[in-house]
C-alpha cells in the first residue's frame, strides 16, 4: 500500500471514528481528502478487511457502524483530555509483548510519552516471571514509556500505586461497576481480576539513576469468544459481558487520562489514599508467601510507600515491600 492510500485510510478512520453512524458520499470525502474515488474505495476496503464495519447505502455513501469497538489512534484519541497532548500513540496488530517492545524504543532512545498500544499478545508478560494471557480483540494491552528524573529507583513504585487508581479509575467510569486492587496491583471487578500491571525499571550504568521506566497495562476489556485457559478460569474476569460502544478505547483513553493526572500533580494529589481506599486485603486474614514458607497474617494497612502492612499471629508486625513476597488472601473465595 502507498503512502498516500496509507494517510487516507488513517483519516478516513479519523473521520469515521468522530461521526460514528453518519453517512459520508465517496465524493465528499475524496474532496475532503484531495484524492480520487478510487483511492476513498480502497481506503474503505482496507478498513474493512482490518474488521471495521463499514456501511455502504447507495445515495447516501459510507458510515461506520455505531457498535464499533476496535482499539485505534484514532479512536482513542475522541476521549483523551489535553493533559495526555504531549503522548505520542503507536497502535500494534500484534505484538510479542508491548512491554518489549517498548524496551527496544527506550533504548534507541524514545522520549517520555511514548504509548504503545497492541490488539493482542504472543508472549503477554506478567509479574515475577508468569504470562500474561492476551487474546485479539478483547483486550486492551498497552506500555507508557516514562523517564521520571526526579524519581529515585525505590520511588518508582509509586508509579505502580498510580497506575493502580488510574486503571481502577478508568473501568469505573466506562463500566458503572466498582473496583479494587489486590496488593499490589491486580485490578478485581466482581471478584475476579480483570486487569494486571507490570512496571519495569532501567537504571543508569553509572549512577544508579533513574533511566526510565515501562509501564505496562493489560485490561480484559471482554471475556475472550474461545474463554480464558482453564489455569486461569476460576480467577479471571472482564470488565464488560456484552459489546460497548468503544469499549475498549475508551478503557484505554481513560487510563492514560487518569494516570497522567497523577503523574503530572504527583506531590498534591491523594492517589495514595485512594489506593487505600480500594484495597481488597485490609483487614483480612492473609498468607504471607516467601521463600521459607507461609505465614498466617492480617494485613492492616497499606503505608505511603505502597508497602503491605500485616501483624503475624505472634503480634509481630512488617511493611511487606512487593519484591518477592505474594500474599495470599485467605477470606474472599479463593483469590491469590
Ligand atoms: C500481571 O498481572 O502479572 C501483570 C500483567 C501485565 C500485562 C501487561 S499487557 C501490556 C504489557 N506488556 C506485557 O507484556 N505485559 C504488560
Amino acid at each position: 500500500m502507498g503512502t498516500k492510500e496509507l494517510k487516507t485510510k488513517d483519516k478516513l478512520l479519523a473521520l469515521f471514528e468522530e461521526n460514528k453512524g453518519v453517512y459520508f458520499s465517496g465524493e465528499e470525502i475524496a474532496e475532503k481528502f484531495s484524492v480520487s474515488r478510487t483511492a476513498v474505495w480502497k481506503a474503505v476496503n482496507r478498513l474493512r478487511s482490518q474488521g471495521y464495519q463499514i456501511d455502504a447505502v447507495p445515495n447516501k455513501g459510507y458510515s461506520l457502524s455505531v457498535d464499533t469497538d476496535i482499539l485505534s489512534t484514532q479512536g482513542m484519541g475522541k476521549y483523551l483530555r489535553p493533559i495526555c497532548s504531549k503522548l505520542k500513540l503507536h497502535m500494534l496488530p500484534m505484538a510479542t509483548s508491548t512491554n518489549a517492545w517498548m524496551r527496544q524504543q527506550a533504548e534507541a532512545g524514545a522520549p517520555e510519552g511514548y504509548a504503545v498500544i497492541a490488539n493482542a499478545q504472543t508472549e503477554g508478560r506478567g509479574r515475577q516471571g508468569r504470562r500474561f494471557y492476551s487474546p485479539a480483540d478483547t483486550g486492551v494491552y498497552m506500555s507508557l514509556l516514562l523517564r521520571p528524573g526526579k524519581y529515585s529507583p525505590s520511588q518508582s513504585v509509586k508509579l505502580t500505586t498510580m497506575a493502580a487508581v488510574a486503571a481502577c479509575e478508568a473501568m469505573e467510569k466506562v463500566s458503572g461497576k466498582s473496583a479494587q486492587i489486590k496488593w499490589v496491583n491486580d485490578i478485581y471487578m466482581d471478584g475476579r481480576k480483570v486487569s494486571g500491571i507490570l512496571t519495569e525499571a532501567a537504571l543508569g550504568l553509572e549512577d544508579g539513576s533513574l533511566d526510565y521506566v515501562i509501564l505496562g497495562i493489560g485490561v480484559n476489556a471482554y471475556p475472550p469468544r474461545e474463554g480464558f485457559p482453564a489455569e486461569i478460569r476460576d480467577l479471571a474476569g472482564a470488565v464488560f459481558q456484552q459489546p460497548q460502544d468503544d469499549g475498549k478505547n475508551r478503557l484505554a483513553a481513560e487510563f492514560l487520562n487518569r494516570f497522567m493526572g497523577y503523574y503530572a500533580e504527583e506531590e498534591s494529589s491523594d492517589y495514595a489514599k485512594e489506593y487505600q481506599a480500594r484495597s481488597l486485603a485490609i483487614g483480612k486474614e492473609v498468607e504471607v508467601l516467601s521463600s521459607v514458607g507461609a505465614r498466617k497474617a492480617k494485613a492492616l494497612d497499606v503505608d505511603g510507600d505502597c508497602r503491605l502492612v500485616v501483624q503475624y499471629e505472634d503480634g509481630q508486625t512488617e511493611a511487606l515491600s512487593s519484591g518477592e513476597i505474594r500474599v495470599r488472601l485467605t477470606q474472599q473465595g479463593g483469590l491469590t
